[in-house]
């Protein structure tokens, strides 16, 4: 790679890829193409969407590439292309592409790579196209406006709101000031059966803006990335807080805007409580009749509330039926002076309703009221059991706006708020955390039970398999990020447009390659492999794979693992006893990843291309990005253990912040700017090394960290997690991939160059000069033995074996392939074996059956079928899930269950992950040495 700055080689491509072009037929051999096409089946609208595609190394270079689309019809449409990944030599391994709304939607679309040089004399009408047709973007000093050709947004760059207004293409302004909302209270009471006996103080807060930017490209999808705190609106003394960063996605000829909504909890757990935390934006009414306004609140399966502010039907006499008709259609209603008199003459004594709320209290129902006024009562109207998560607030003739939350039910504690409907601006506000719950209690669950030192704390992990200690249950640094909409309307639209954006809102569509393609470009790696039903061994696998893949979708909903920060996520243990998941015990709860359910599911999906898989892992990559890891403070880039609060666990450690559980999604997804920042955050993790060591309970070598010197890190799970991230910068390009492809050599030539390569099991890494040395135990590089049952399981396997396709023979640092096929080999190898080569054995080790994927990828790398038939005995007959397992689930119920649950107590989140790892990559290394099994 020649050595571009990063900044420049994006300028570069800014002018030579980001053309959208009109119709080209390429039919030349030099041209490639890759087809997308929807996850599921077709959606009913295109509001515009973003995907990324891989190709295959050296095929593409960001400098002589144009991208053009055709839909299925064959139909030319803009595109707009950027890379999000590259191979070593520069070429493309990612892209992402965006293409506008369309008024229909075709069953996909193929992506053409063209030589430039060949497009070259398109460019200009390209480009004279894109003025007419695209997103315009205009920046001045206090804004940035984006036009949409449907919409046109304006963005304040400074104050409070965060949205000024969203006119629609007649002019209509149908929303504005929008701007974040939050509650909170600085104490909670302990008892719920005294009021007022601690003194509580109150706080409101709204949106404050520190930095806003426009994307670079904006053609056919624009993002405004708008950053702030939650600064106080009611003059009190307490400090902004809260930091959020809002994207909001524009594309063109959409009316939709998307918003990924991330916020850090930055507060006090034990003097911060959110009572409240939303997104408001007012409605301008002025002029519309009050009969004319009207509200949609979503039910259940594409349901609606539907009102007007002033309702003309049920009444004692009949304004006529097509006055009637026309109102619960949602459209204008004939003049007045038309209606039956009986009732024109009295609409002052007919009440118009200001205010209504929805409450998602709980996953199972919401409740509903209005009322006429503040200070008036509300009234209750039937509620029912999972609100699909939009409001509607607007009228006939002015237009109107809808605001939705992905995920509501799911996310509860949420609500809906309309307000002041029946005045000349009204207001929707969606709360990601309703006022109307508790207070989000993010205190520890427990007090320390008097563990006093390590060896209380050790022996404490002895009975609980909580790893404690004090202070470090804190939920300081962990975020949450929720995905909203908003659609603007000319006028107030029919039921089943907004069904149909409900279901849009939900799932959202998604435009994905076939797994073939992603296989053969190998850039998502060479460790997995489509479906294989060849033999009766291997069809039985894939009728395991699924059964998770089911049973854990079914176990989300049977358990109500849902709530505001928990979505997403799963439990790690099972108590057969009682017919639960060991949510309330220690380290069995909920699972934050544990030995890698992540890349499971994702690699699963790769090579199904499921939907139900990838909605699944979707919830779990953004969940456990964000609330499982610290995204500030000191602990900024680590992750917790499984435990029974995502925060709660005392080993705070880079095996779970592991950047190769977010990377499937960040290509796939075109790269998710949201996850993209979290994956830089995870570039200093390093450092944190310097103050404080993961091993400082057990350590026995007497080494203490400090900052900036050197750090001991462990070969497996720190330096798997660490090369990750290393890696995927590189790839990626940011402006610290330099730093990072040093990082990743010296660590690789530091490890081959130890005597026993990863058998070594640590190293001291320099945190100045970014090399690995011998372990503190073994200075002089005699030759340490330390194996770990767990230093493979936490994305080792899969990250080596990226790296050393991305470096290939020539350029791997030498050594490091036999270091790495040595540990693979020998993890699995008798006794004896192990003693020959490095003098001892490695014990009694456990997690054989995960560990099989390494035998038989030294089976297949050394081109050795003795090796890769091992694999399969290890697989079968070591320890892990045993063929002669259940491989089914049975119903519980009647009393001794709360409600009915499947369960399958023969099985653990650990098994499911190394067992499904371990199928998946078998198959693919060593698939034709099941045939001759056992
Ligand atoms: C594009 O970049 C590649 C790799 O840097 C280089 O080999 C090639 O000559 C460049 N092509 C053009 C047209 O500049
Ligand atoms: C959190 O608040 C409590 C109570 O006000 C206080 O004692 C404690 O020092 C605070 N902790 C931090 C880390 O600021
Ligand atoms: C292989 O088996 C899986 C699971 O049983 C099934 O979904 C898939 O369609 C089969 N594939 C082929 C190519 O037969
Ligand atoms: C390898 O080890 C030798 C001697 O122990 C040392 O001089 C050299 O710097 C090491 N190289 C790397 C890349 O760590
Ligand atoms: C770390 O590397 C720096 C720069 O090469 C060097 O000055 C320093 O002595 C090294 N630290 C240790 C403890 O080896
Ligand atoms: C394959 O591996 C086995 C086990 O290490 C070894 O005994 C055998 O010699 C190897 N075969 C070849 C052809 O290298």
């Amino acid at each position: 790679m020649a050595p571009l700055t990063a900044s420049l080689f994006s300028l570069y491509l800014l002018a030579l890829l980001g053309q959208s072009a009109n119709a080209l037929h390429v039919t030349n051999s030099s041209s490639s193409s890759a087809a997308v096409h929807w996850l599921g089946v077709k959606p009913s609208l295109n509001l515009g969407a973003t995907f990324g595609l891989p190709w295959p190394r050296g095929a593409y270079f960001p400098n002589d590439t144009t991208f053009l689309v055709s839909d299925s019809s064959g139909q030319s449409i803009d595109l707009q292309s950027w890379a999000t990944g590259y191979w070593p030599d520069g070429s493309l391994k990612w892209t992402g592409h965006a293409i506008p709304a369309s008024d229909s939607v075709p069953q996909g679309y193929t992506v053409k790579a063209v030589p430039s040089s060949r497009s070259s004399t398109r460019s200009n009408s390209a480009l004279r196209r894109r003025k007419t047709s695209g997103v315009t973007v205009t920046e001045s000093a206090q804004h940035i406006k984006v036009d949409t050709g449907k919409i046109s947004v304006s963005f304040p760059k400074s104050g409070n709101a965060v949205i000024d207004e969203i006119k629609t293409a007649a002019g209509k302004k149908v929303g504005k000031n929008g701007r974040l909302v939050l509650q909170s209270q600085d104490a909670v009471s302990a008892t719920s059966d005294v009021r007022g006996e601690i003194s509580i103080n109150y706080f409101n807060f709204q949106s404050r803006i520190s930095n806003v930017s426009v994307s670079d490209l904006t053609s056919v999808r624009t993002l405004v990335t708008v950053k702030g705190q939650h600064s106080p609106s009611d003059g009190s003394s307490h400090g902004d807080w809260l930091p959020f960063v809002l994207r909001f996605y524009l594309y063109a000829n959409s009316s939709a805007i998307r918003l990924v909504h991330s916020l850090v909890f930055d507060g006090n757990a034990t003097s911060d409580f959110i009572t409240g935390v939303g997104v408001r934006l007012d409605v301008p009414l002025e002029g519309e009749e009050q009969y004319n306004r009207h509200v949609r609140i979503s039910g259940v399966n594409g349901g609606f509330f539907n009102e007007a502010v002033q309702g003309i039907t049920g009444l004692r006499r009949d304004p006529g039926s097509a006055v009637r008709t026309a109102q619960v259609a949602g459209e204008k209603l004939p003049d007045i002076s038309t209606w039956a008199t009986t009732v024109s003459s009295r609409m002052r004594w007919i009440p118009t309703w200001n205010d209504y709320s929805l409450s998602q209290l709980s996953s199972d129902g919401f409740t509903l009221r209005k009322r006429t006024k503040a200070g008036q009562s509300w009234l209750n109207i039937p509620g029912g059991t999972r609100s699909e998560g939009l409001a509607y607030l607007g009228g006939a003739t002015v237009g109107g706006l809808a605001v939705g939350l992905r995920d509501f039910w799911k996310r509860y504690p949420t609500g809906l708020d309309i307000t002041n409907a029946a005045s000349d601006t009204g207001s929707i506000t969606l709360w990601l955390y309703s006022p109307l719950a508790q207070p989000l209690d993010l205190h520890p669950y427990h007090d320390g039970l008097g563990q006093e030192d390590y060896a209380d704390q050790l022996d404490a992990l002895e009975i609980t398999y909580e790893d404690y200690e004090p202070g470090f249950d804190t939920p300081y640094g962990i975020a949450r990020t929720s995905e909203i909409s908003l659609f603007a309307f000319e006028k107030t639209p029919p039921g089943e447009t907004l069904s149909s954006l409900v279901k849009h809102l939900n799932n959202p569509p998604v435009l994905v390659a076939t797994p073939e393609h992603i296989r053969d470009s190998k850039a998502l790696g060479t460790y997995w492999d489509l479906p294989n039903n060849s033999t009766q061994a291997a069809s039985t696998i894939e009728h395991h794979l699924d059964f998770f893949a089911k049973f854990y979708q079914g176990q989300v909903e049977q358990r109500r693992w849902y709530g505001f920060l928990d979505y997403g996520d799963f439990m790690h243990t099972y108590d057969v006893d009682r017919h639960m998941w060991r949510y309330d015990i220690g380290g069995y709860a909920w699972d934050n990843s544990e030995l890698s359910p992540d890349l499971f599911f994702w690699l699963y999906f790769l090579r199904t291309g499921r939907e139900d898989v990838y909605r699944f892992a979707e919830a779990l990559t953004r969940h456990t990005g964000e609330v499982d890891v610290y995204h500030i403070g000191k602990w900024k880039g680590l992750g917790t253990r499984h435990g029974v609060q995502h925060w709660s666990d005392s080993a705070k450690q880079a095996r779970i912040s592991q950047p190769q559980y977010r990377k499937y999604f960040y290509y796939l997804s075109g790269g998710d700017e949201r996850v993209g920042e979290l994956l830089e955050e995870l570039l200093d993790t390093d450092k944190t090394y310097g103050v404080l060591d993961p091993n400082r309970k057990v350590r026995t070598d007497g080494w203490t960290p400090s900052p900036g010197s050197t750090v001991a890190i462990g070969l497996g799970t720190d330096w798997s997690a660490l090369a990750a991230g290393w890696l995927i910068d590189w790839e990626r390009r940011t402006p610290r991939w330099n730093e990072s492809r040093t990082k990743l050599i010296n660590t690789m030539a530091g490890i081959a160059n130890l005597t026993n390569g990863f058998v070594t099991g640590s190293g001291l890494y320099n945190l100045t000069s970014w090399t690995l040395g011998p372990p503190p135990a073994d200075p002089a590089n005699r030759g340490n033995v330390s194996v770990s049952h767990l230093s493979a399981v936490f994305g080792l396997v899969e990250v080596v074996s990226e790296l050393i396709e991305w470096f290939g023979d020539e350029e791997l640092p030498k050594g490091f392939k036999s270091a790495w096929l040595d540990y693979c080999y020998y993890f699995g190898a008798p006794k004896a074996e192990q003693a020959a080569r490095y003098g001892v054995n490695f014990g009694t080790l456990n997690l054989y059956q995960g560990h099989s994927r390494l035998t038989a990828y030294a089976g297949r790398e050394r081109n050795n079928k003795t090796i890769e038939y091992r694999a399969w005995k290890e697989f079968y007959g070591t320890d892990g899930l045993k063929e002669s397992a259940p491989w089914n689930a049975t119903r519980v119920g009647g009393s001794k269950v709360l409600i009915p649950v499947d369960e399958a107590s023969w099985l653990a989140t650990n098994d499911v992950a190394q067992y499904g790892l371990a199928a998946i990559e078998n198959l693919a290394f060593a698939g034709d040495e099941l045939a001759s099994y056992p």
